[in-house]
């Protein structure tokens, strides 16, 4: 049976990158292979929110992500399972034992590791450590499938070789996830999906981005989604034409709306390209987004927190039993025990 596994940090309310990235196409792949006998596992990894700043309390965070998933469509049945990382502690025990496998050379090439110390004088370990444990985090379930926006995909092979080097000087442990290329088949897109900043589409819409009209987030009424979406750069060409390369500020607009309605890209951009009317495709797009964001947030209000406890403690004694096994086979090999 294979597995499928994917966390998403509760840090504060999440953006459109986040849920049109990861969070629908995981609940996409997990109402379809629950079914078919896939083991799906759904985790908020906390101990990752306390490397940078936490708007909010973090439990009450935690709780607001799961209902993300089951107000997006989330269908529970026995073969999904949910939980949260500080509640199975098999997860940072086996971080440290992997660090030292990893090496400072690869995780000091880590893209996100650079841009998150970026500019700054000091930054916590945390931040360059992080990658191991994201490794324990899907290592320990023996992932297969890691849905994930493009910006965490460098880690999918870090974990690989991770594993790898592992297996190799302890013996056939970890069972290695599949490439990137597989990963991105197995999500059923063309690229890793990749949402950018409205403002500056050159870069990727990001919860930590000061400026407010860069990015959409999941709690923002219609009107305002309406407004950014109005205020979004483009381009100069007075024609609509989907190529991230020269008009990433459109493509981006035209791709939003296809994810959000759930259509294939082509489908969506053929009433558009060609076209001249920047400001009618940007009204349409807007109207799709904040039609679907109002619903998604009035499925949400009515989503209990008791509801969403349950999910956890029933997910976490289910994790903790797979992981403290997986756990003690490395203590094993390791001559822990
Ligand atoms: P995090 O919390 O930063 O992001 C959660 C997910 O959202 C995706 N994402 C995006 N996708 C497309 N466009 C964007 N603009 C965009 N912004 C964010 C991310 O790629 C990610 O899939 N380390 C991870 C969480 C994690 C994890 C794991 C994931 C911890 N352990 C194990 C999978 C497996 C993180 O910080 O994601």
């Amino acid at each position: 049976m294979k597995t499928i596994l994917t966390g998403i940090r509760a840090n504060s309310v999440l953006t459109l990158g986040n849920f049109l990235g990861a969070m629908l196409p995981m609940v996409r792949l997990s109402n379809k292979y629950s079914k078919e006998g896939y083991s799906v596992n759904i985790f908020v990894p906390d101990l990752h929110s306390i490397i940078s700043e936490v708007d909010g309390n973090l439990r009450e965070n935690t709780i607001r992500t799961l209902k993300y998933y089951l107000a997006a469509g989330l269908e529970i049945n026995e073969n999904v399972h949910i939980y949260r990382q500080s509640y199975v502690p098999a997860h940072s025990e086996l971080c440290w034992i992997l660090n030292c496998t990893a090496t400072m050379g690869e995780m000091n090439r880590m893209t996100q590791y650079k841009e998150k110390s970026e500019g700054k004088s000091s930054c916590n370990v945390g931040i360059f450590d992080y990658p191991v444990l994201m490794a324990a985090d899907i290592l320990l379930y023996s992932a297969n499938y890691v849905p994930l926006g493009e910006d965490q995909f460098q880690h999918i092979e870090l974990t690989r070789n991770i594993a790898e080097r592992f297996n190799h000087k302890y013996g056939e442990v970890f069972v290695i996830p599949e490439a990137t290329a597989e990963q991105v088949k197995f999500m059923g897109v063309e690229k890793a999906i990749r949402i950018r900043d409205l403002i500056d589409p050159e870069k990727k819409m990001s919860k930590s981005t000061a400026a407010e009209n860069s990015k959409i987030m999941l709690d923002d009424e219609p009107a305002k989604v309406a407004k950014k979406i109005m205020g979004a750069t483009t381009d100069s060409f007075e024609q609509i034409k989907f190529d991230f390369a020269t008009r990433p500020g459109i493509s981006n607009l035209l791709y939003m709306a296809a994810l959000m309605k759930g259509i294939s890209l082509s489908d969506f951009v053929k009433d558009w390209e060609g076209q001249s009317r920047y400001g009618d495709l940007k009204k349409a797009v807007a109207e799709v987004i904040s039609t679907r964001l109002a619903d998604f947030q009035a499925r949400m209000a009515k989503i209990s927190d008791e509801e969403v406890l349950a999910l956890f403690e029933e997910g976490e004694k289910y994790a903790n039993k797979i992981a403290n096994a997986k756990l003690l086979e490395v203590q094993k090999a390791v001559g822990l025990r």
